[in-house]
């Protein structure tokens, strides 16, 4: 491993990609490996043992890639895998860290709402990550079981009946609770940004754990000595564990452009 290794990003899909499109803007010149377990999505209604179990093969592809710093760019995962980098000796980070750290410093009134999959609203790892920064911050939390096959089935548009019926019914709680911060705790959710903001109404700051895990690792990069000293502009492979057929025209709504890449297909279960 060296400074020119690629950032290794892992997600239970491909939602995992709004951290990488966020991560390319902060860090230009990094590579990176990016894998999505898409033959095993979702992961947020699986047992903390399978989850669990499935990021530790995730994590060892991709240390077969020699990578330098490892991000778990899901929700689930981050919530109930526990310290992944300590288990491996790499330096580390998942999304809720980060996104609790941004919570904490963006809200005015000390409410804070957090909507995540059902194992990341279970394992209570945002509450208990902004409770530690500030005991006096409240914290309400709903989970969205439907937000993720929502997405996956093209259903974000803000005007859809469909999307905003079901939006409407998770928030309502957060609405009363008078949440003035919301956190995303889930990587697919940003693309519902637009749906969610309508619900919440002004004045409610949407904190997305993809960009504020990015903003992180490039801190993690830096303070680590780990930027890449070639200055030429980085390049994305992109691993999934399923069929690679339809994936630039998926990866592109995540990514907020089309790549025109190769995607190659692994053996997940190998590892
Ligand atoms: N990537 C997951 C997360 O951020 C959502 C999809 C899933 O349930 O696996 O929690």
């Amino acid at each position: 491993m060296s400074e020119s290794s690629a950032i290794g990003v892992f997600d239970s899909g491909l939602g995992g990609l709004t951290a990488v499109k966020e991560l390319m803007r902060f860090l230009p010149h990094e590579n990176i490996v990016y894998f999505g377990d898409t033959g095993r999505v979702p992961y947020g209604n699986r047992s903390r043992e399978t989850i669990k179990k499935y990021a530790m093969q995730d994590v060892r592809f991709l240390k077969s890639k020699d990578i330098k710093v490892l991000i778990a760019a899901c929700g689930t995962v981050s919530s109930v895998a526990g310290d992944l980098g300590s288990e491996f000796g790499i330096p580390y980070t998942g999304v809720v860290k980060p996104t609790a750290l941004a919570a904490s410093e963006a809200t005015n009134n000390g409410r804070i709402g957090i909507i995540g999959t059902t194992a990341t609203i279970n394992s209570s790892s945002y509450k208990t990550a902004i409770e530690n920064i500030d005991s006096r911050l409240q914290v309400f939390q709903q989970d969205c079981p439907l937000f993720v096959p929502l997405v996956e089935n093209g259903f974000i548009d803000r005007h859809d009946i469909v999307v905003r019926t079901v939006a409407e019914r998770y928030l309502k709680p957060l609405i009363e609770s008078g949440v003035d911060t919301l956190i995303l705790g889930c990587t697919h959710y940003p693309i519902l940004r637009d749906v969610i903001a309508d619900v919440m109404g002004q004045g409610v700051i949407l904190i997305d754990s993809g960009k504020e895990t990015a903003r992180y690792a490039a801190r993690l990069i830096y303070e680590n000595n780990l930027a890449n000293p070639q200055r030429l502009n980085g390049v994305c492979e992109y691993y999934v564990s399923d069929k690679v057929d339809g994936f630039s025209k998926i990866a592109g709504l995540f990514l907020g452009n089309c790549i025109n890449q190769d995607v190659h297909r692994i053996k997940i279960e190998h590892y």
